[in-house]
């Protein structure tokens, strides 16, 4: 299939392959999630530029993938977490790419810092910060709020968490660019796995001074200075660092920098929610996950059978890539109501399939709503209307679900 044959209804089931990264720059994926879900919800790609794989779709089949991870590795070693397999001599374990008891280990030594009282601490910083940000941006000028919002933002975020050095934090954009970058997309900022793999040695090097640094001092409570001081962390060999870095910055990067730009994507899509919102600014509550749950800003997560099983009266064997479509979960009309609208106080908002679920269920998922709660908060303060005033480009990507660029422009008042 290529993403020129958009008449989801007339393909031959057998061909539909929705690993295309075309298919999720263009926005035109909707029609073979909605087919697959009601003809062959646990769908078997025979070919792919990835090889074959099962593409999960519903929201059921994706949670009990999520809770049975004894079955459904996600271990470097048996293939990772994208349906693109990294290049065996480049693979760079994470604790995301573990299985237990080595997952857990090494999750429990950066868990807290997203502990109740952490992101309490951290609260008033990203209020100040955000405020700063927004107070800067022009009026009745059209200007680029992947650029001006949702980057800057993210990225004061990641110099905190990293305690990295100020002055310097567009690095971390940088390296978390490259980490995600498909290398066939133009824009790209490395074209080869051996330039992303040389880019991010380059990173390490940063890092590991930054690093060795941190495990002389006391601890801390930022990142580097936990993975420091952290048993089952403070030793890692340099692939395993490379990778752990790269969840790190990737993970609290590029989904929240996302969220910040789909979620005023999808206001403008729907003025009657957005009127609702100024109507009634408590509802900031139920919208922030209500746009983490309609932007799904991770497009797939990638698992391995390590035993022959059974998947919604399909036969799973051994060895086979089973890839868990996020976006189809989300907008699976038998786990959420009018799942294609985006509707800012539903009942059940936080049920939705963006963070995961199970042993890998997303570490930062509260201090991503916190950035998410704070950012509508204050623009709500001070900016009644942002118009989108042209159309958004999206990212050649199957894995993260992203923005490159979205002109807005805030009438003066
Ligand atoms: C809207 C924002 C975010 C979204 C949608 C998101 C999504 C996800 C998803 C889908 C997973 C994998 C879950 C699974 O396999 O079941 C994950 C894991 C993870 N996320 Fe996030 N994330 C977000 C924000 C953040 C932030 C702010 C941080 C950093 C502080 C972060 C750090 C991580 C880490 C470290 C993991 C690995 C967890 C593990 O393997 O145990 N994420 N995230």
């Amino acid at each position: 299939m290529t993403a020129q044959l958009h008449d989801a209804s007339s393909i031959p089931l057998d061909k539909i392959d929705v690993s295309d990264p075309q298919l999720y720059q263009d926005d035109t994926y909707y029609p073979y999630f909605e087919r697959l879900r009601r003809e062959d919800p646990v769908h078997w790609c025979p070919e792919s530029r990835y090889g074959p794989y099962w593409a999960v779709t519903k929201y059921k089949d994706i949670m009990h993938i999520e809770v049975n991870h004894g079955i459904y590795s996600s271990d470097a070693g048996t293939g990772g977490i994208q349906i693109e397999d990294q290049p065996k001599d480049m693979v760079r374990p994470s604790f995301i790419r573990m299985d237990p008891p080595r997952h857990d280990e090494q999750r429990k030594v950066v868990s807290p810092i997203v502990a109740p009282q952490n992101l309490s601490n951290m609260e008033a910083t990203i209020r100040e910060r955000t405020g700063l940000v927004l107070d800067g941006l022009p009026c009745n000028e059209t200007f680029d709020w992947v650029e001006r919002v949702s980057i800057e933002l993210t990225t004061m975020m990641l110099a905190t968490l990293f305690d990295f050095p100020w002055e310097e934090r567009r690095k971390l954009t940088y390296w978390s660019d490259v980490a995600i970058a498909n290398v066939n997309a133009p824009e790209a900022p490395v074209h080869s796995e051996q330039e992303r793999f040389d880019e991010l040695k380059k990173m390490a090097e940063t890092m590991a001074a930054l690093f060795n640094e941190r495990a002389q001092g006391p601890p801390k409570f930022d990142l580097l200075s936990m993975l420091a001081h952290g048993e089952a962390t403070r030793e890692m060999p340099l692939l395993e660092f490379i990778g752990n870095l790269t969840l790190l910055i990737v993970g609290g990067n590029d989904t929240t920098r996302n969220s910040m730009t789909g979620g005023l994507l999808a206001l403008s899509q729907f003025p009657e929610q957005y009127r609702k919102l100024r109507d009634d600014p408590a509802l900031v509550a139920s919208l922030v996950p209500e746009i983490i749950r309609y932007v799904t800003p991770v497009i797939h997560m990638r698992r391995t059978a390590r035993e022959d099983t059974e998947l919604g009266g399909r036969e799973i064997r051994k060895g086979d890539k089973v890839v868990m479509w996020y976006v189809s979960g989300n907008r699976d009309p038998d786990a959420v109501e009018d799942p294609d609208s985006f509707i800012i106080d539903r009942p059940r908002p936080r049920q939705h399939l963006s963070f995961g679920f199970g042993i890998h269920r997303c570490v930062g998922n509260r201090l991503a709503e916190l950035q998410l709660r704070i950012l509508w908060e204050e623009i709500l303060n001070r900016y009644p209307v942002i118009e989108v005033v042209g159309q958004a480009k999206r990212t050649y990507s199957n894995f993260i679900h992203g923005f490159r660029s979205m002109p807005v422009r805030i009438p003066m008042h």
